[in-house]
């Protein structure tokens, strides 16, 4: 399969053009209210193989798949357990994705052969106007090179992904910027593989047992089915290194390394960062992470210091992303 392909630049105006390259088997990217997506027919298994293939994504690594409205839901969910339901009255649509039994007819490599699929519904209207023309559900994995952070403009999109894809979508920069809160709902209890914006505290208000992955028993976080949590992921060309409160106001020497900065509060003294992210709250931290990141590379910057947050919102799903890239 030849990679250099023209990729099209869509208006927000012009999405049923980009729908109807996506129903004859193009791979488009669009915006979510998380991140951007790389999208393709779900049941299309030529388009789904150029997604891996765009991404330089691992086979083992299942997709997430994405509905305009719940009646698409049967399509692609064999069976809808009651926990569920509830949970789509209150978080769909929205940055919540759902592990539910795969339906059949869904191409295996869609889920990377497990017997469940990852599902949701987008709350950005233009990600559900483009399903509802394409009139399929559409696989969207993040719209970036595997391993690098997600793509949250449509210009990051562009430079991991211009040559390698059919088109682009021109949105806005993405809402929250940190991608869903994928639920595994095949256990009990409800297990969090990936924390996003819907919080933990969120979801124990409808389903009470709910619980983090990472603080099952380690036999048991070894059988939780969650391919995507051993790949690489998030990372800059930079190092990443977490600023602890204790840390910030830390002279952080004079070496002659290019540093960046991203946090709320200003560092201890900016004159030793090339490039200071200054942001008003943690969630304008969240949504500016990665376009941080993919900034400071630019720039040639050789160290990144993230400011810490507390772990509690979206905080928590902002310091899964910021240990995942300072981890090398
Ligand atoms: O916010 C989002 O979820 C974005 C936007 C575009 O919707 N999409 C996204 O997709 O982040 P991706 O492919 O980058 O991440 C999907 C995650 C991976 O960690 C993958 O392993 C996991 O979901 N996943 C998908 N299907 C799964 C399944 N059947 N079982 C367990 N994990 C699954
Ligand atoms: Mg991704």
């Amino acid at each position: 399969m030849a990679l250099n392909r023209t990729t099209q630049y869509f208006s927000v105006d012009d999405l049923a053009r980009a729908a109807e390259a996506l129903r004859c088997g193009a791979i488009v990217a669009f915006p979510t209210e998380t991140v951007y997506g790389l999208g393709a027919d779900a049941f299309n298994p030529e388009a789904i193989a150029r997604v891996f293939e765009a991404k330089g994504r691992p086979h083992d690594n299942p997709l997430i798949v994405h509905i305009s409205d719940i009646t698409m839901l049967p399509r692609v969910a064999a069976e809808i357990p009651a926990v569920a339901h509830e949970l789509i009255d209150q978080f769909w649509p929205g940055p919540l994705t759902l592990l539910l039994p795969k339906s059949k007819d869904l191409p295996t490599s869609v889920t990377a052969g497990l017997s469940t699929v990852a599902v949701r519904i987008p709350s950005d209207p233009i990600a559900r106007d483009l399903i509802r023309l394409a009139d399929t559900p559409l696989v969207a994995p993040s719209a970036n090179l595997s391993g690098r952070p997600s793509g949250t403009t449509w210009q990051a999109v562009a430079d991991d992904l211009d040559g390698r894809i059919d088109g682009i979508i021109c949105g806005n920069a993405t809402q929250i910027g940190l991608e869903s809160t994928v639920l595994d709902l095949m256990h009990h209890p409800a297990r969090i593989l990936r924390p996003g914006a819907v919080d933990v505290h969120r979801l124990r208000r409808i389903s009470p047992d709910v619980v983090e992955a990472e603080h099952l028993a380690d036999h048991e976080a070894a059988a939780v089915p969650s391919p995507g949590m051993k790949h690489r992921h998030y990372q800059p060309n930079a190092r990443v290194r977490v600023l602890r409160p204790r840390d910030i106001h830390r002279d952080p020497g004079t070496e002659s390394t290019l540093r960046g900065w991203i946090g709320i509060h200003l560092p201890f003294d900016s004159s030793h960062y090339a490039m200071v992210v200054p942001c008003q709250n943690v969630d304008e931290y969240a949504a500016r992470l990665f376009d941080a990141f993919r900034m400071m590379d630019n720039r040639g910057i050789e160290l990144i210091d993230c400011e810490a947050v507390p772990v509690a919102g979206i905080g928590r799903a902002l310091m899964d992303r910021i240990e995942r890239a300072s981890s090398k």
